[in-house]
């Protein structure tokens, strides 16, 4: 790739979350100083070691001309989130530069970056200032965009640089995410506070007149850990990285115990799911079923109404509550319910904190503080978007394999830990394909799939396999299975088929609660589940990376590219 600068050779990133790893963690001071250039020690051992050219920053381009243009700053913050102390945070914020006045909407009181709303077609320049002490990128999760604005961390930027983004809108309405891309500390850079809400809205959403204004309501959920100062606290621990950090304080929009007063008829909820690893199982407390409207990928074409819905970091849910024949005056909760099966079973005794995963727990209160009779009506076709079949894909027979391998420290794709622009053979793939893709669980090397390819599986000698018997936690084989949540960056895809085979026990805890009739961009893989997807790879050529977005185990390698050639 020759828009590499030979002379400014250097190492961008080391994860430096192996073996080696465990003894030396990175404090966050540590990573507000530059973590990745300085870990020092021995890491040569490291396979997903990486060594990336600096590229200078991208630059606005005088033939680009935006019809929105806003300035993006991440800096350090202090914002008031408990009673007592303020928290020291990391945070975005927008300011329009030029564009619709509603582009940008501030989050009252809220540490979350701004919400930018933009318009399908609208061409769009964001200046994305670094005001860290350390290097970042951010990544639009859900845009699909060239690939040098796609936030890929090669593209990272040090302390005090801008990089200037340029793109259009291509995709349809849609909730999607702001949130850096930094290799190595994504997961900490989203939980110390950069993360932000996209919305998309185009001329079939409109068209709907669905509720808008005050009756739209974000909803970002994530869940933290504060020490008796009011300060995050975000564990490095090996446990933590190997079935993802959890926090025991759940927070909405930025706010813990959070309420919402509403009118007795319909809102739209917009739902993210912005924690680094918590899955939860959305449900309300009165037996109201949960009335989806749209995915990641944007609005459904018939809305579907579920007992309850699963959400994994990365996924979000447009979701249809009316609450129109309720009196002044009634509560009803939005909560998570009881499920199991997402975590190995060393992870949950491990988990058994304030709030453990799978447990049941509220996620905010709403209040019907006004009665009115107007009523907005659930429109039974919602929208249309293009569905392949098998037979479309360019690989109908030899799906590209997407491996999940669980091992102690060492969570990854396909084998092999995130390398830079060292596509394996099936990871090359042509531009304007449509390909089949398929996730499962591949024990070991033996279960290994590996037709397209026979990389040998050389990374995982040293895989800390020993370290964990030092630890007391015993040899022999340990079952690491879990849920993963897998994100493949550029267009979304359809799911066309899940299978599970094996004790279905755990697994009816939560099978009810997926939404696999929408466009996604992040699917949810069971233990003992194989999930086939659709994907379109059209327009940009370039390196699109997928990874888990549990971001413990993205910042631990789990993270593989595609060429798309
Ligand atoms: Cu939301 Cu590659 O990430
Ligand atoms: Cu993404
Ligand atoms: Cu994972």
């Amino acid at each position: 790739m020759n828009v590499f600068n030979e002379s400014r050779r250097r190492f961008l990133m080391q994860t430096g979350l192996g073996i080696v790893g465990v003894s030396a963690l990175p404090t966050l001071a540590h990573a507000m100083n530059g973590m990745g250039m300085g870990m020092g020690g021995s890491h040569n051992q490291h396979s997903d070691e990486m060594m990336m050219q600096k590229i200078t920053p991208n630059k606005a381009s005088p033939n680009f001309h935006p019809d929105v243009e806003f300035d993006l700053f991440c800096k350090p913050a202090a914002i008031p989130i408990l009673d007592g102390s303020k928290t020291n945070l990391l945070q975005y914020s927008a300011h329009l530069i030029k564009g619709p006045k509603d582009t940008i909407t501030n989050l009252p009181n809220s540490f979350l970056g701004d919400i930018i709303r933009l318009h399908k077609g609208q061409k769009v320049r964001i200046h994305l200032h670094n005001g860290l002490s350390q290097p970042t990128v951010t990544h639009w999760h859900g845009l699909h965009v060239p690939q040098i604005m796609d936030g890929h961390p090669m593209y990272s930027i040090d302390p005090g640089e801008t990089l200037v983004y340029e793109f259009e809108v291509l995709n349809r309405a849609s909730l999607n995410i702001y949130h850096p891309h930094q290799h190595g500390v994504t997961g900490k850079q989203v939980y110390f506070g950069l993360a932000g809400a996209i919305i998309v809205n185009d001329d079939e959403e409109a068209k709907l007149d669905l509720p808008a204004g005050e009756f739209e309501i974000p909803l970002v959920i994530q869940d933290k850990q504060f020490d008796r100062d009011n300060q995050f606290i975000y564990s490095t621990m090996m446990h933590s990285k190997m079935t993802g950090f959890v926090g025991d304080k759940i927070l909405i929009n930025g706010h813990p115990n959070f309420s919402l007063d509403v009118a007795s008829r319909a809102y739209r909820l917009r739902v993210v799911n912005a924690s680094t690893s918590r899955i939860y199982k959305l449900a309300w407390d009165d037996q109201m079923p949960v009335t989806v409207i749209g995915v990641d990928g944007g609005l459904l074409e018939q809305p579907e109404v579920k007992p309850y819905v699963m959400l994994a970091p990365g996924e979000r849910l447009d979701i249809w509550a009316d609450f129109s024949g309720r009196n002044e005056g009634t509560e009803l909760t939005l909560k998570s319910l009881p499920f199991a099966g997402v975590l190995p079973k060393m992870g949950m005794r491990m988990h058994s904190g304030m709030i453990p995963v799978g447990s049941e727990y509220p996620i905010c209160t709403i209040r019907v503080t006004k009665k009115v009779s107007e009523t907005h009506k659930l429109p039974m076709q919602l929208s249309k978007f293009k569905h392949y079949e098998i037979s479309d894909t360019a690989n109908p027979n030899n799906p590209i394999p997407i491996g999940i391998s669980e091992k102690p420290m060492s969570m990854l794709l396909n084998g092999s830990p995130y390398e830079f622009n060292k596509p394996l053979a099936f990871e090359r793939v042509k531009v304007n394909s449509i390909q089949q893709i398929e996730i499962f669980h591949a024990h070991g090397e033996g279960g290994m799939k590996m037709d397209h390819d026979t990389k040998p599986n050389i990374h995982n000698q040293h895989d800390g396999g020993d370290e964990m018997k030092r630890g007391g936690m015993g040899g022999g084989m340990m079952d690491l299975s879990m849920a993963h949540p897998i994100h493949l960056h550029g267009q979304q895809f359809q799911i066309v088929s899940r299978s599970f085979s094996g004790d279905s026990t755990a697994y009816d805890t939560v099978r009810e609660g997926f939404i696999d009739s929408g466009l996604k961009d992040v699917v949810l893989v069971m233990p003992m589940e194989r999930v086939k997807i659709i994907k379109p790879f059209q327009d940009f050529k370039g390196l699109f990376v997928y990874h888990c977005h549990n971001l413990e185990h993205e910042d631990m390698g789990m993270m593989r590219e595609y060429s798309v050639e």
